[in-house]
């Protein structure tokens, strides 16, 4: 185990890739970008970050739209319109299937 998860770690970093090896909840980390500590913070409230880049190959912008508006309906997710729409920004910039 030891010197195994820096060498995963070191991998996505340089790739941008999620290894599944890091499927595991604490070592998911969303890509860089402006608002992506926001995101993090919002998006983790209920569930694994995992569903965004689980859910990034299917949703473009209007896709990711539509999912912080349901989140936030339907679930209740506790984020302002200017956060909606940053998160959407973060989203539709570094985890849209087309821009
Ligand atoms: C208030 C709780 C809550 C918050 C906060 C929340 N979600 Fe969800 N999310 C849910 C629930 C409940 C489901 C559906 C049940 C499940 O699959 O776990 C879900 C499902 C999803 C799905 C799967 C597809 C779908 O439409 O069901 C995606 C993608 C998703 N959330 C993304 C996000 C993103 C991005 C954010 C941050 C903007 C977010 N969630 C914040 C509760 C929440």
């Amino acid at each position: 185990m030891r010197g195994a998860l820096p060498g995963a770690l070191l991998l996505v970093a340089l790739t941008g890739a999620w290894a599944p090896a890091l499927a595991d909840e604490d070592a998911i980390q969303l890509r860089d970008g402006s608002w992506r500590d926001l995101t993090a913070a919002r998006c983790a409230i209920c569930h694994s970050l995992d569903y965004i880049p689980g859910n990034a190959p299917v949703l473009d912008r209007v896709g990711w739209q539509k999912v912080i508006q349901k989140m936030r309906d339907r679930f209740g997710a506790p984020i302002t319109d200017e956060e909606a729409q940053e998160i959407l920004d973060y989203l539709a910039g570094s985890y849209a299937a087309k821009p």
